[in-house]
């Protein structure tokens, strides 16, 4: 009897690990700041390519753990992330791999931008560059999610217990809601993703890192969340060459439904 009904759950998992939802671009900026898991897959012969030929032209997916959002041309909502691979080096005629930086940029008009660097491996120098622009409407994009937009939890208890237990939590932060509020406007008005490693600093506060990196520059956002629901970031740039840092931001946030600091679970 218990083995049947192991084998029943265990089937049931299964049939809810493969579903998942089909999202529209809007969605998924929608999903992916409210705490679900969200991914995309591209369908490379349904996109504009502009790619040197050292690129092989193959389709490819991800899921988004961690983007800058922004508020672009008055009207679009974006997001922006991006992941590193190792792909073979052979074609660039070097005998180790390429890392291969790409940068995402999803649009609510319902479009996706990716922008490929192929560095030397060893030596960190550019070899080449191309784009590659995908619009869902034509099948080049295909977003998803595997979960619910995720429960909110507001207090500073759960949020370290849920972390503590190994919940897949996630956050959002309005940096526009945030103080001192930016003096003008600059198009970058959050971050979310996953807190995937998090610490308890000297105080007992949680504190985590989150970064997007560029071509040229490295986001890095520290965050330190505080038992009085207070948050701080620092958001910083750092040029990879001369680990220069331009020291961008240091705002004060509050955590909670009515405050600037979202924290989900699903
Ligand atoms: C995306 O889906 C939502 C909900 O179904 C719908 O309201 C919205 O118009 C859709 N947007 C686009 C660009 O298709
Ligand atoms: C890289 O590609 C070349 C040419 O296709 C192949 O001979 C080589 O085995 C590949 N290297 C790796 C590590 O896959
Ligand atoms: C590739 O590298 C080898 C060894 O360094 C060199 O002999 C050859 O000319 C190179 N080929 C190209 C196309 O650069
Ligand atoms: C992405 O590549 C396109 C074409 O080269 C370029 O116009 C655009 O500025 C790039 N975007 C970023 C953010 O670098
Ligand atoms: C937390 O935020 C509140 C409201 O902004 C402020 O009054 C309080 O001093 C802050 N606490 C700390 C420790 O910064």
């Amino acid at each position: 009897m218990a083995t049947i009904h192991i084998f029943v759950v265990f089937a049931v998992s299964c049939l809810v690990s493969v579903s998942g939802r089909t999202l529209n671009i809007t969605e998924l900026i929608s999903y992916f700041t409210h705490g679900a898991d969200v991914g995309y897959r591209v369908a490379i012969d349904k996109c504009t390519l502009n790619l040197p030929q050292q690129v092989a032209k193959y389709s490819f997916g991800d899921v988004i753990d961690n983007a800058r959002v922004y508020f672009a041309n008055n009207n679009d909502w974006w997001i922006h992330f991006s992941t590193r691979r190792y792909v073979n080096g052979s074609h660039f005629n070097i005998t180790g791999p390429v890392s291969r930086l790409t940068e995402a940029f999803f649009t609510d008009r319902g479009e996706a931008d990716f922008n490929l660097s192929d560095f030397d491996g060893k030596t960190g120098r550019l070899l080449v560059s191309g784009n590659i622009n995908c619009k869902a409407t034509q099948g080049g994009v295909h977003a998803t999610t595997s979960t619910n937009k995720g429960k909110e939890i507001t207090t500073f208890a759960d949020v370290k217990a849920s972390l503590g237990i190994g919940f897949n939590v996630r956050y959002h932060v309005n940096i526009l809601k945030c103080n001192p509020n930016p003096q003008q406007f600059t198009g970058t008005v959050g971050w979310a993703g996953r807190i995937s490693s998090h610490r308890l600093n000297i105080n007992g506060d949680i504190e985590f890192t989150q970064y997007v990196e560029l071509p040229t520059a490295t986001f890095v956002m520290d965050v330190t969340l505080h038992k009085d629901r207070n948050v701080t970031l620092y958001v910083d740039s750092v040029v990879p060459d001369t680990r220069r840092s331009t020291g961008l931001l240091r705002k004060k946030c509050v955590l909670g439904t009515a405050g600037s600091f979202h924290i989900f679970k699903v």
